[in-house]
């Protein structure tokens, strides 16, 4: 049949799989919904004001460089901001030792491309980040599960599992992670960073995060506690623009390096122009004043979040309050269906992600939810979960 290409597709497009989630959330566009389901920052964070003069800085401090093809680990007074970024996180990290991508998601994309064999075993807390198993699954990786509690990953569970099980790599999101909101423990990060140096493991620190934190004290990066172990993935998307696809890694050496040549071959280097801008943000302090601004925009809407909860959805189902990021989870009691209870709530035009979809053995998390505060106001927050609270009620009356 002329137009049918199917027998051209290599294997390894053949094993990759579309998000799911986004079949589902096609309603969400829909008139007058209110929706929890993204995650994307509020656009009232985007710095557009701050841009028409950062914008002009670039242009005169670097001219027809910033335009120009450049290096493919980053744009150098990029790099050199990033380090003296991450220095204020604690973390220790010359210029030479980063690598610039086309966003996180494109760090992940290229570590599974160095890392990955066919059928090599990938460490997951569960659940986990949907884009992250995207941009592994291209490489036909198996996984494993390791159990968590409150604190993150479990630590004996984690040791069992390196035990038992050849594995490449632990994925982690330490920090007001994606899906749960939850923070790994400082103690926890120990434990894990003491497993991993004693079984000579490898740690992927996904780590968007951690600088929106509207309550209680930073906990250091789990990569501070094992830096020769682990793999600090980075990004600017949640404290300047998601446009402008700026991720980076911080790598042991020798993955860096591979990183690095598969970087080349993939796209020669990330946008200048892009890193000209970051460099400029970070460097003439719009970030110093901007993740403030950010803050006092998410803060109040979780909290309205979170006391709209209290006051609306029904016991038995719990939740953790988490000091920061962009989500809350919610559990509902065993045999709940968390997607059943998401075209409920459709019909009442609010939309969140039944939590199913970020788990590996989507049966572990039927009953969960996911919700997103960042992009809606308070007064509509509150209305939203009152409207989840009903529908839930309603339909424990089944
Ligand atoms: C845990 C996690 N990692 C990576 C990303 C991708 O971010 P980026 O825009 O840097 O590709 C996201 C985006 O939501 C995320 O939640």
């Amino acid at each position: 049949m002329t137009g049918d290409f199917q027998h051209l597709l290599s294997q390894r497009t053949q094993s990759m799989q579309r998000n799911q989630i986004r079949e589902i959330l096609k309603v969400v566009s829909q008139p007058g919904m209110v929706s929890l389901a993204g995650g994307i920052p509020a656009p009232e964070t985007f710095p557009i004001e701050e841009l028409y003069k950062i914008n002009e800085a670039v242009l005169d401090r670097y001219g027809a460089a910033a335009l120009q093809y450049d290096r493919t680990e980053g744009f150098a007074p990029f790099l050199e901001a990033l380090a003296g970024y991450l220095a204020g996180k604690g973390i220790d990290a010359a210029a030479d030792e980063l690598l610039v991508f086309n966003g996180s998601q494109s760090v992940l994309d290229t570590l599974g491309k160095v890392l990955l064999s066919p059928g090599d075993c990938i460490a997951l807390e569960s659940p986990s980040y949907l884009g992250a198993l995207s941009a592994f699954g291209a490489y036909q990786p198996s996984y494993i599960s390791i159990a968590s509690d409150a604190e993150g990953i479990v630590p004996e569970a984690l040791a069992t599992a390196l035990e038992q099980h050849a594995i490449k790599f632990i994925y982690l999101v330490t920090t007001f992670q994606n899906p749960t909101g939850r923070t790994m423990s400082r103690e926890r990060r120990q434990q894990i960073a003491d497993i991993v140096k004693r079984m000579n493991a490898l740690v992927i620190e996904d780590d968007p995060y951690s600088d929106l934190r509207y309550r209680g004290e930073a906990v250091p990066a789990l990569q501070t506690f094992a830096p020769d172990n682990t793999v600090y993935v980075s990004t600017l998307s949640k404290i300047f623009a998601p446009g402008l696809r700026l991720g980076f890694c911080l790598a042991p050496g020798l993955i860096r390096d591979w990183l690095y040549t598969a970087k080349q071959g993939a796209d020669l280097h990330s946008n200048t122009y892009a890193q000209a801008l970051a460099t400029e943000y970070i460097c003439g302090d719009y970030i110093a004043r901007q993740i403030p601004k950010i803050i006092a925009l998410y803060a109040p809407r979780q909290a309205a979040m979170l006391g709209a909860m209290d006051a609306h959805i029904p016991a038995g189902y719990r939740w953790i309050k988490p000091e920061g990021g962009m989500f809350i989870w919610i559990e509902g009691p065993p045999g709940v269906d968390g997607e059943a209870l998401y075209w409920r709530a459709v019909e009442q035009k609010v939309a969140f992600v039944p939590g199913k979809y970020f788990y590996i053995n989507p049966a572990d998390g039927l009953s969960t939810m996911r919700l997103n505060f960042t992009r809606v106001d308070e007064g509509t927050i509150e209305a939203a979960i009152a409207t989840l609270g009903q529908v839930i009620r309603e339909n424990s009356h089944d």
